[in-house]
């Protein structure tokens, strides 16, 4: 079986928006090609050496993410929950590294190269500029900032010390976004004014309210250090550990998938800038537990060419994640792992509808005109729904691994990152305008001369 053909089995794993598809549409799997079929083996002399600053929940994803990559090793892991230095070393199949609570450990080392930071969010801004200002590079998790003046400093500091910056929004190296910008920058869309993308969960681990681990305790977490610049008080561990919640730690649902939606968008439209304005609206309705975040929340932004409308709630899983970009000539959806193209119109039709206020022999002549006008075709020349295209990745891929390989490529070989620090502010800028509409429930525009967010 050729390599991009289809067995029965493998047809049922794509996504049932393929599945529902039926005989009509052409199903492609996708190549891999970043990973798996461009980089060779790398010589040990080569191999980049690298540390990581938070082995929470998306650290230890990150560790067993790096598991496939060729030419690199993890040496040290810094977490101030002594449980997630046991977690890091289980996250790389039990490798025995360096594990500690003060990450500067990690920094004075000289043998290694690069650093992944994934604490929350308040911590991004000093944890990269002490990366970078180490002399090492950085893989920032998304959201990069914490606020506006945060993504402005950590330009500076990493422009300033000439180091390579990729921030994690793994969709942008994603095989399956390559392909939708592909087909965004073929111009069979048309023109599109329209852009709406949602991300929705119904659970309430989907809601942040994690389970706190039995052990956590003061004596096990060094909270202190944990609050950095935030406002004190005493330890709390549903703070620490569900901290998406709470406005001086994280952005809510604007920073934790907003910014996922904004950075799909930007890479498969190639824009590079933050949104011009932003009007928000959404609400508390079923997780009053405390949390100063919504879980409803829609935004919409205005781009120079388009309109970005966003949704993630908490409350209603049916949509899932998806993106439609709707233009005059075709529409390309993102279902899960599902790529969808469609032609809006692909055959001419004969006006039905005005017509009909049209004396009947007035219309018949306009019929008339118009089938000799298109004349239909032979027969055998038919075409029935051909044009739809699916594609997907191949069962297993990983965009989080093929980012990372990215990542860890243009710290050998010193090329550019797909994801770097102006992008990654930028997208983090949406995030930050959303929740300023939501909070002001004024329109939030972004002033690029004084680069700031008015309400
Ligand atoms: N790219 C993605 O798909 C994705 C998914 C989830 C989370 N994230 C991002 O990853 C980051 C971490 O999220 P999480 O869910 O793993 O949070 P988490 O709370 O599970 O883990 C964060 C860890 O960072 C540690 N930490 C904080 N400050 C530290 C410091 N100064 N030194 C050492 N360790 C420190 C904490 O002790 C904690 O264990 C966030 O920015 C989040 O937005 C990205």
């Amino acid at each position: 079986m050729g390599k991009n053909s289809l067995s029965r089995r493998d047809f049922m794993r794509l996504g049932a928006g393929a599945a529902a598809l039926g005989a009509a549409a052409k199903v492609t799997i996708l190549e891999p090609r970043t990973l798996w079929a461009s980089l060779g083996p790398v010589p040990p002399s080569d191999t980049v050496r690298f540390g990581i600053i938070g082995t929470g929940i998306e650290g230890c994803s990150l560790l067993s993410a790096t598991l496939p990559v060729p030419g690199i090793e993890c040496v040290a892991a810094a977490d101030l929950y002594d449980s997630r230095h046991i977690a890091a070393k289980e996250a790389l199949q039990g490798k025995d590294i360096e594990t500690t609570r003060d990450y500067r450990r990690i920094l004075d080392r000289k043998d290694i190269d690069a650093v992944l930071v994934a604490t929350p969010d308040h911590w991004h801004r000093k944890a990269v500029t002490d990366v970078v200002e180490s002399g090492k590079d950085v893989y920032c998790e998304k959201p990069m900032s914490h606020s506006v003046e945060d993504g402005l400093a950590m330009i500076e500091v990493i422009q300033k010390n000439k180091r390579m910056c990729t921030v994690g929004s793994q969709r942008v190296s994603s095989i399956l976004y390559a392909k939708a910008k592909e087909i965004w920058d073929s111009g069979k869309l048309g023109m599109v004014d329209t852009i709406m993308a949602a991300w929705d969960r119904n659970t309430d681990s989907g809601a942040w309210v994690y389970p706190i681990p039995p052990d956590a305790s003061e004596q096990t977490i060094d909270w202190k250090t944990w609050l950095d610049g935030a406002p004190s008080r005493p330890y709390d561990p549903v703070r620490f550990f569900r901290w998406r919640c709470y406005k001086d730690y994280g952005a809510g649902l604007a920073g934790d998938l907003f910014v996922h939606l904004i950075s799909g968008i930007h890479a498969v439209t190639g824009t590079n800038m933050p949104p011009q304005r932003a009007l928000s609206s959404g609400g508390i309705y079923h997780y009053k537990d405390g949390r100063e975040f919504p879980d409803l929340l829609w935004t919409m932004f205005d781009y120079p060419h388009y309109q970005m409308v966003l949704r993630c709630n908490h409350n209603n899983s049916e949509v899932g994640e998806f993106f439609g970009f709707y233009g005059k000539s075709g529409t390309m959806t993102i279902q899960g792992s599902t790529l969808t193209y469609k032609p809006q119109a692909p055959y001419e039709q004969p006006e039905d509808y005005s017509v009909f206020g049209w004396p009947a022999k007035l219309r018949d002549q306009y019929y008339e005109e118009w089938r000799k006008n298109h004349p239909r075709p032979e027969a055998g020349k038919f075409k029935v729904g051909e044009d739809e295209e699916v594609y997907t990745p191949p069962p297993g891929y990983s965009d989080m691994t093929d980012h990372l390989n990215n990542f860890f490529n243009s710290v050998r070989t010193r090329r550019p990152v797909t994801e770097n620090e102006v992008f990654g502010h930028n997208a983090a800028l949406g995030c930050h305008m959303s929740n300023a509409a939501y909070f002001s429930r004024q329109p939030a525009v972004w002033d690029a001369a004084a680069n700031k967010i008015t309400t």
